[in-house]
């Protein structure tokens, strides 16, 4: 049973790989000076990645409208496979309009550099509101999730994918972990339960406690920050990645954590997206995933524990990887120790709190966030970062 040996199975059963060979590679650069060309947004281009290294697996391309329209009313593919946020190649009529389906489209990222192939299978229409509403709970153009759908083009377009190359990541080679790598490494260690941990913001001491809590139980932590698109308030990916580092030197075991990269974008769609990055982590290898409070969220568009309770709306074993569910977490001063309520005694008083958004403000003032908050080494690393 390959599955077992191989670790957990990849969402549908089979890890993608749509990465050129490098014969396919030359016949594509070949041909690349006559094929019509999209130019691929930041989302768009990792999600190609993300295709490509199986990531997303079992997508093999960009949508098309049988799979588009279930996932976005039922969270399912066609096929019946569970599938929360849509992957879609939005352009505007202009651009859609004289492709062709059967044909080759040359796919360029933002700089206008070859990165990708597509097949084209359909171009289709899509109800920008329906998505939203679905997908995101809310049809506000303030969500930022939202408001992408809103200003992408009104044309899907569907088709299979290459990428290119897998070229190392220019900030963060060393952390560029692909599904099939992360697997060989699980293997390698010979962890056989491991936990993953999406995050997109600087770790604090919630994050580690949540975490550590996960690894008591487990073989293995897989720490995956995003590194995509994310919404212009949030911290940079090189700051946030500085902060892991850190962490990694002094707070944890390192034969038991590996920190690799996520290289896609952030969608903000709270209890959907907690699937999608579920999915996501089990193709990488994870057999647990960790949601904690008001995962992916924005703004208060979602309860505190929304993106837990959308779990239990598949059936048991349905998605193939275990969610680890986790109350809100705090430095409770009573103990002296990080706590939810489900362990802490405390009064509400006895609790430190702090939100991204306070702590964005106290790094904007330079002054440290307090060591129940954040780590000293990581919280002067913020405030160095803030102040530059
Ligand atoms: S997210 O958008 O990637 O979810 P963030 O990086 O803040 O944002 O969160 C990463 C993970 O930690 C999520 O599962 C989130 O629910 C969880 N989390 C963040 N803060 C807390 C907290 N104080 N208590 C419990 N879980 C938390």
């Amino acid at each position: 049973m390959s599955a077992v040996k191989d670790g957990i199975a990849p969402h549908g059963g089979t890890l993608i790989n749509r990465l050129a060979s490098p014969e396919q590679k030359k016949e594509f650069e070949s041909k690349a000076e006559n094929l019509p060309r999209v130019a691929l947004d930041q989302r768009a281009a990792s999600d190609l990645v993300m295709i490509a290294i199986g990531g997303f697996s079992p997508l093999t391309g960009f949508m098309g409208k049988a799979d588009y329209e279930p996932v976005v009313t039922d969270m399912r593919l066609a096929s019946g496979v569970p599938w929360s946020v849509p992957v879609t190649l939005s352009v505007s009529e202009a651009v859609a309009e004289p492709l062709k389906i059967g044909e080759l489209v040359r796919l360029d990222d933002e700089n206008g550099r070859f990165i990708g192939v597509l097949e084209l299978s359909e171009k289709y229409t899509y109800d920008k509101k329906k998505e939203a509403i679905n997908v995101y709970r809310t049809d506000e153009d303030k969500h930022p999730g939202v408001k992408v759908v809103y200003d992408q083009g009104p044309i899907n377009l569907a088709g299979d994918v290459w990428l290119l190359a897998r070229d190392a990541h220019p900030l963060f080679p060393d952390y560029q972990i692909d599904p099939v790598e992360s697997r060989k490494q699980f293997r390698d260690r010979g962890w056989k339960t491991i936990v993953g941990f999406q995050t997109r913001n600087p770790i604090h001491r919630a994050h580690e406690y949540i975490q550590k809590c996960a690894l008591e139980t487990v073989d293995g932590l897989f720490l995956h920050p995003l590194v995509g698109a994310t919404k212009s308030d949030d911290i940079p990916a090189d700051v946030r990645m500085r902060c892991y580092e850190i962490m990694m030197e002094r707070y944890f075991p390192q034969d038991r954590v590996i920190l690799a990269i996520n290289p896609s974008a952030m969608r903000y769609a709270g209890p959907r997206e907690a699937i999608f990055h579920a999915l996501i982590r089990k193709n990488y290898g994870c057999t647990h995933f960790i949601v904690g409070r008001d995962h992916a969220g924005v703004g208060d568009y979602y309860g505190t524990y929304d993106a837990q309770a959308i779990f239990d709306e598949f059936e048991a074993g349905e998605l193939g990887i275990t969610p680890m569910k986790f109350e809100h977490a705090f430095y409770c001063t009573r103990t002296s120790t990080m706590a939810t309520t489900k362990t802490s005694p405390s009064t509400p008083e006895e609790r430190v709190h702090l939100s991204g958004t306070k702590v964005r403000a106290l790094l904007r003032e330079g002054k440290m966030p307090p060591p129940e908050f954040s780590r000293p080494e990581v919280a002067a690393e913020l405030v160095k970062a803030m102040q530059g």
